[in-house]
């Protein structure tokens, strides 16, 4: 279920370690919790973040090997991620996720609210057993920005008068956050320098960035069995991403269509064909192609590596995603 498999080359023994550990960490303490986390961590996804993580640790820690510290922050970083989307299909009531039915839609709302409370508890005490005060700094911030994001998220809903910048905000808190922390933290594990630590945080958030417009681009033009995802859904919940925000510039009727929440019948169908026919979905390439390079702009100074290689591949990879 990797897409990225060749980009993940160098460090595909560590990933295959990160997925036998990640089911062990939840433990089963709580019988129903366990088997509705381990239901997502089976399903696999295509472990983007902790692939990351775990590229930066090879970049940064070139002459030795990586320490089982670098190892747990990757675990946590996909912990903390699959807890996001736990509570993010019950907000969005969404029934599948990584081909897979959701937790919510087998076990039902109460036990996923617990089961996500529950990983991003478990996460939190891992993290504080890194014993490194800046990690655990960083982690827990990128906690509270995810719940922010989604806050901001449901409060926008339907309203055509959001700017990209909002937007953009918002994906920071939700997407770009936890691939940008990530990112420093591996490099602080490493004991990188104060700048580098920077760059590597820039080159997490850009490319979290460039990741969830393609997401919202993917949301259009791809299909729900491709995606493992219900596809099509963020303009129907009035979730306005990038193609949207674009295209109202040069569609205005979009606006009427989106003020009354589609509540005519064929308003959704209308607003669709609307944004096909704009510029939008292209407008929203070139800013993912824009972050990407961005991203890949804050590797420079890193010395070159099969690692490194990885990373700045990583970029193209996101942008080139076809699910
Ligand atoms: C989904 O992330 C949520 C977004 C930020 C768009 P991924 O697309 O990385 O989901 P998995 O982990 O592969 O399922
Ligand atoms: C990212 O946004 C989700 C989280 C970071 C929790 P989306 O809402 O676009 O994610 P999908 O599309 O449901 O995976
Ligand atoms: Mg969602
Ligand atoms: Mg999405």
């Amino acid at each position: 279920m990797t897409p990225a498999t060749s980009l993940f080359t160098p460090v595909e023994a560590d990933l295959l370690l990160l997925a036998d550990n990640l089911k062990q960490l939840v433990g089963n303490r709580h019988p129903i919790l366990f088997a509705a986390a381990e239901h997502l961590f089976g399903a696999g996804g295509k472990r983007i973040r902790p692939a990351i993580v775990l590229l930066i640790s090879r970049a940064t820690m070139l002459e030795q090997d990586i320490t089982p510290r670098h190892r747990r922050l990757a675990e946590i970083t996909e912990m903390i991620h699959t807890a996001s989307l736990v509570h993010d299909d019950v907000v969005d009531e969404s029934e599948m996720r990584r081909g897979v039915p959701t937790v919510h839609s087998l076990f039902g709302n109460r036990i996923a609210v617990l089961a996500g409370d529950f990983l991003f508890a478990q996460s939190s005490w891992y993290l504080a057993n890194l014993d490194n005060l800046e990690v655990v700094k960083l982690l827990s911030e990128v906690i509270m920005d995810l719940a922010t994001g989604e806050i901001q998220q449901g409060l926008n809903r339907f309203d055509a008068n959001i700017s990209i910048e909002t937007y953009l905000k918002k994906s920071y808190y939700k997407t770009a956050s936890l691939i940008a922390n990530s990112s420093k933290a591996a490099g602080l594990l490493s004991e990188v320098s104060k700048e580098t630590a920077e760059h590597l945080y820039g080159y997490g958030r850009h490319l979290g960035l460039a990741f969830q417009i393609v997401d919202d681009i993917l949301d259009f033009t791809s299909t729900t069995d491709t995606l493992g995802k219900p596809a099509g859904s963020d303009l129907k919940s009035g979730n306005l991403t990038a193609p949207v925000l674009f295209a109202l510039g040069e569609k205005p009727y979009l606006e009427v269509l989106i003020d009354r929440e589609f509540a005519q019948e064929g308003d959704l169908e209308q607003a669709l064909v609307l944004i096909q026919d704009s510029q939008g979905i292209q407008q929203a390439r070139e800013l993912a192609s824009h972050h990407g390079k961005l991203a890949a702009e804050h590797l420079a100074t890193l010395p070159p590596s099969e690692s490194l290689q990885a990373l700045i591949n990583m970029t193209d990879y996101v942008l080139s995603r076809l699910y």
